[in-house]
């Protein structure tokens, strides 16, 4: 059975991922990953100009994907990107791990953006713990947070442990597991290492913990593992509270590899041929070299230096000679990597998101979709003449993942999709700086876009009266822009024939 697990950290922006990365990153002795965390955690909020966004992405190339190592397991921790705006990137970073940690604000409960990654989580059937964070300031009840999750996210929770008092009153955490409660010490009210066994609680909290226990369901393995429980821990990611019992519960309750979903059937992490698909393509710091990273999610087989691999999108193999492997604390070189591990493969904007890579060519994973965009934008040209730069700048990024182009079929206004307002600032700063092109963007009347499938005659019939509001994408499909989400629900009464899609396999 593999020994690794590959999650992601969901949660809202201030909610504590930063610190709690850097907390489980000690603990599995990648002590000088460390800084570097908190340092993208200043340099994140900052986020207006592009110097700053450019710097953010070029050390993120190494802290996209953090490796670390404790009693026997190896983890590997995908960073979802954190700013308080949307982007594929965040979605499709989901694709590519077996479960996820969803960090909570004690004070706040759900918010906004946990929300969100959730449903997406959720889309996936992907297993989720639970981390309530910041007990050691004042913050709702346990319950209410509890139940919230329950209600807001239709989830059963199953609490693992307890905040014996909160804020001011906050006195340590209990563990269910145990009977033990790690205690706060010194001045910093830190935990370094105390646990008591056998503690008198005080009434109130002795009472609660009864209400608990007896109150929610107990850990269901097979309920988490198909997304519909939740174990939920109590902590303080700042003064080091619940973390180790977080990474003990990743090690014991969270899947190692899942099967993935190919056009021919599930690939097992145990198949011998290599097999991955790419998740995330970032460019490279230096912008006089156009080079590329792809990260590649391993499905199947044993990676090796040199090896040589095809993607999808090339029908061709290429030798993956200087590829980027994650290390553990303890092995300064890797030569080889598993499924569930990540590789970075330097390339010249030959791998797209969603490619496979295989030995043999012959499958292609599914389910990595492109989303639709929220936000629509007509793409003008300050330099009529540089039309040609133009379109091939809009296709290399929607290549990359940046945005989606469409080229409808009507006008020559380009239009540009996003699902966060921040890859818009990307887009004209990386047009400027990379292609030279200046250009502006101006509000286009659509409101959202959808995929279009059907039948030749119904897909015929209805490109007849709807021209005005059909475009076709990178790949040449078609795609209905939509002045409005009612407008989509509208045009799919008027043809149940159409299939009207929110995303788009490749
Ligand atoms: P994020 O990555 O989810 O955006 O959150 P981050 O870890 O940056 O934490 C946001 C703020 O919350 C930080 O304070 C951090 O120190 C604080 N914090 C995180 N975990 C805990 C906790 O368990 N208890 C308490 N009391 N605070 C916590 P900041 O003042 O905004 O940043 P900084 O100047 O301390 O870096």
């Amino acid at each position: 059975m593999s020994n690794r697990r590959t999650f992601a950290i969901i949660s809202h922006p201030d909610a504590g991922k930063t610190t709690l990365t850097e907390k489980l990153l000690l603990q599995g002795g990648a002590i000088h990953l460390a800084g570097e965390v908190k340092a993208r955690g200043a340099a994140r909020r900052a986020r207006s100009d592009w110097m700053k966004i450019e710097q953010q992405r070029g050390i993120s190339v190494t802290s996209s994907v953090m490796t670390f190592e404790k009693d026997g397991i190896t983890f590997n921790l995908l960073d979802t990107p954190g700013h308080e705006d949307f982007s594929e990137d965040t979605y499709r970073t989901l694709t590519a791990v077996d479960s996820a940690i969803m960090v909570i604000d004690a004070a706040k409960g759900i918010e906004p953006q946990t929300r969100k990654l959730f449903e997406v989580c959720r889309l996936r059937n992907l297993p989720i713990i639970t981390f309530v964070n910041k007990v050691d300031r004042e913050g709702r009840s346990p319950f209410e947070t509890l139940d919230e999750v329950a209600d807001a996210l239709a989830l059963d929770v199953s609490p693992q442990g307890w905040p014996v008092g909160l804020g001011g009153l906050f006195q340590g955490v209990l563990d269910f597991a145990t009977g033990e409660v790690s205690r706060p010490e010194g001045d910093s009210r830190e935990f370094l290492g105390k646990r008591e066994a056998n503690v008198e609680l005080p009434a109130d909290i002795a009472e609660e913990v009864e209400l608990a226990q007896g109150g929610y369901p107990e850990f269901d393995m097979e309920a988490y593992r198909n997304g519909d429980l939740t174990p939920v821990f109590f902590g303080s990611a700042l003064k080091n509270f619940g973390v180790s019992e977080l990474i003990d519960a990743i090690s014991r309750f969270a899947p190692p590899p899942r099967p993935q979903p190919s056009d021919a059937g599930l690939v097992e992490p145990e198949n011998k041929e290599v097999t991955g698909f790419i998740f995330k393509v970032q460019a490279n710091m230096d912008p006089n070299h156009r080079d590329r990273i792809a990260f590649m999610r391993m499905v199947s087989g044993t990676f090796r230096r040199g090896m040589k691999l095809t993607p999808s999108g090339l029908a061709k193999p290429i030798a993956v000679h200087s590829p980027i492997l994650f290390f553990a604390q303890d092995r300064e070189i890797a030569d080889t990597a598993e499924a569930g591990d990540i590789i970075g493969i330097p390339n010249h904007g030959t791998l797209r998101v969603g490619d496979t890579l295989s030995e043999t060519n012959g499958l292609r994973f599914t389910g990595l979709p492109n989303f639709a965009p929220e936000i629509l934008r007509r793409v003008q040209l300050r330099d009529p003449t540089k039309t040609k730069q133009l379109r091939k700048a809009l296709d290399d990024l929607s290549e990359e993942g940046v945005i989606q182009v469409f080229y409808p079929e009507i006008g020559s206004n380009w239009i540009v999709g996003v699902v966060g307002q921040l890859q818009l600032e990307v887009l004209i700063s990386r047009l400027e700086a990379e292609y030279k092109v200046e250009a502006g963007l101006e509000a286009s009347p659509f409101a959202t876009a959808r995929w279009i499938k059907g039948s030749d005659a119904a897909l015929n019939s209805f490109e007849q009266f709807n021209r005005a509001n059909l475009a076709k994408d990178r790949d040449g499909d078609l795609v209905f822009m939509a002045k409005s989400p009612w407008d989509v629900g509208y045009q799919q009464e008027k043809n149940p024939d159409l299939i009207f899609s929110a995303t788009k396999e490749r």
